[in-house]
């Protein structure tokens, strides 16, 4: 699909559909006033005659509307103008995306991107607009060879606005956006895709794809080099399955040469049965999303590179298959990490942490400015946050500050949860220097605490992203969270640090 941005008047520009927004109670938006009375009052009537209540949602569609240039006109209920904001511009888009996704028009014009929602400017309306639609636009149907949903016709979308202001913030904002939701596109379908496809080598090809087509620095570490390396916590993980580990590093170095990278560590277990440990069997399907955050960190390297951002970035993956088998992990194993502490794997089941701590580790040798692990690493994060809010655990103020503005910013919204020292002592192991669980209260707090004893020398911040992944029941499928929110903090730390 393209994208462009245009000063225009509504009723001029010729487009297979025109979208205005209307707001509940009658009153009209700008673009529809303008489309109004072009139409000799065709919009006021429809409202007077009680078709269209206006509400957040709702939506009507006029053929041939006379007076104006386009073939139809697409009237969006907005809701309530003085309870306008973020929600409802966001639901606005997608009622327009709906129904245009189901026309026959190849190409419309929203006058939707102008709209004053407080507190944001005209470029967060132009991202929101375009990930919004392509959002909707999304599918997943490769595998499907019977009937399939009808290709949409829409092909090209334009962003209308009042003229005057200059465009190019809002053309830079479309820009990032385009790629941003390349991004979230690539980092859903590796999601969506089965276990049997998305193994730990097919990740590793595919970021060897994106490599040669972004021109990346890529390096795939094998079996034998984590053994020499010693990375004992994540062979532990892969050592039940027939799918050999990789420990994928891409890297984009947009960004001044002495700037340090930011590192993103995604958690890439392409199936999690729990090991030995064995995972009761509902829904169990679903844990091939187990590897979001791998597939996060590819989408985000996708995205800043698609759209030149200037910044250094590293993504690193450490991928892998949980499954029981005659050489798993056993509860009571223990072994011993790349950071040389001993960990007691108590339960096979709590496998991100270990493969995280080894990548974690590994992290240590590209001196990072700072760094992010993505995982969908805790039940608990579900029942505490639901599928709202991804957990945010950081041990360091600034960053998880600025973690929370990129979130609140990309919509991607994060809550965070403490780190303290008091929870550390359920991590105690008789055994060895800690375990690998530690027990029911507090579980996605004590997956973190564990990690945080890998990630000392840094500053670094966790997302446990169990519950905002994906999504369960008849809309199942991944969300493409939290790329979002990660080409965002790059993107507003890159403005805060001139080059
Ligand atoms: N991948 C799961 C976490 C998960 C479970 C995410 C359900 C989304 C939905 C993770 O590897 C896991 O199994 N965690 C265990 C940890 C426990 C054994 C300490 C969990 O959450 O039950
Ligand atoms: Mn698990
Ligand atoms: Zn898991």
């Amino acid at each position: 699909m393209e994208f462009s941005i245009k000063a225009l008047s509504p009723e001029k520009k010729k487009t297979g559909c025109m979208v205005v927004g209307v707001w509940q109670g009658g009153s009209l938006t700008r673009g529809a006033q303008l489309a109004d009375k072009a139409s000799g009052g065709q919009v006021s009537a429809v409202l007077k005659q009680g078709d269209l209540s206006g509400r957040s949602g709702s939506s009507l569609l006029l053929h041939r509307p006379s007076g104006l240039a386009a073939d139809r006109l697409l009237l969006v209920g907005l809701g309530e103008q003085k309870k306008f904001g973020e929600t409802a511009f966001k639901d606005a888009i997608r009622s327009a995306s709906n129904a245009l996704k189901n026309l026959g028009a190849k190409d419309a014009t929203l006058a939707l991107t102008d709209l004053e929602v407080p507190g944001r400017d005209l470029a967060w309306n132009v991202r929101h607009a375009v990930t919004g639609l392509r959002e909707v636009l999304y599918r997943f149907d490769i595998l499907k060879t019977g009937k399939k949903l009808p290709v949409p016709a829409l092909a090209a979308v334009t962003l209308a606005v009042v003229g005057g202001a200059s465009l190019k913030p809002a053309e830079r904002a479309l820009e990032e956006a385009v790629a941003t939701a390349d991004g979230i596109d690539f980092a859903k379908t590796l999601g969506n895709l089965p276990p049997n496809i998305c193994t730990p080598a097919y990740l590793a090809d595919e970021a060897k794809k994106l490599a040669r087509e972004f021109k990346l620095g890529i390096e795939v570490l094998e079996q034998r080099d984590m053994e020499k390396l010693g990375m004992g916590a994540l062979l532990a993980v892969s050592s039940g399955s027939r799918q050999p580990p990789k420990l994928i590093v891409l890297k984009y170095l947009g960004g001044a040469k002495k700037q340090k990278p930011i590192v993103y560590v995604g958690k890439g277990i392409t199936f999690d049965t729990g090991g030995i440990s064995l995972k009761p069997g509902g829904e169990m399907d679903e844990m091939k999303f187990d590897m979001s955050g791998a597939g996060s960190v590819l989408g985000t390297m996708r995205a800043l590179a698609g759209m030149r951002a200037p910044v250094n970035a590293i993504g690193l993956i450490p991928a892998a298959e949980n499954m029981p088998g005659g050489n798993a992990t056993r509860p009571g194993d223990i072994v011993t990490t790349l950071s040389g502490q001993t960990v007691e794997i108590l339960n096979t089941d709590a496998e991100g942490r270990l493969v995280l701590c080894d990548a974690l580790t590994y992290a240590e040798r590209f001196e990072p400015d700072v760094v992010i692990d993505i995982a969908t690493l805790t039940g608990a994060c579900v029942v505490a946050l639901g599928h709202v809010a991804s957990g945010l655990f950081s041990n360091d103020e600034n960053l998880a500050g600025e973690i929370g503005a990129a979130a609140d910013d990309a919509w991607d919204r994060v809550w965070r949860l403490p780190l303290w020292d008091d929870y550390q002592e359920q991590l105690r192991s008789n055994f060895a220097d800690m375990a690998n669980i530690g027990g029911r209260p507090g579980g996605s707090i004590t997956a973190a605490c564990y990690l945080s004893r890998f990630t000392k020398k840094m500053r670094w911040a966790h997302l446990d992203v169990a519950g905002t992944a994906w999504k369960s029941g008849r809309e199942k499928g991944s969300t493409g969270r939290p790329v979002p929110l990660l080409v965002r903090f790059a993107l507003r730390r890159a403005g805060l640090k001139p080059r």
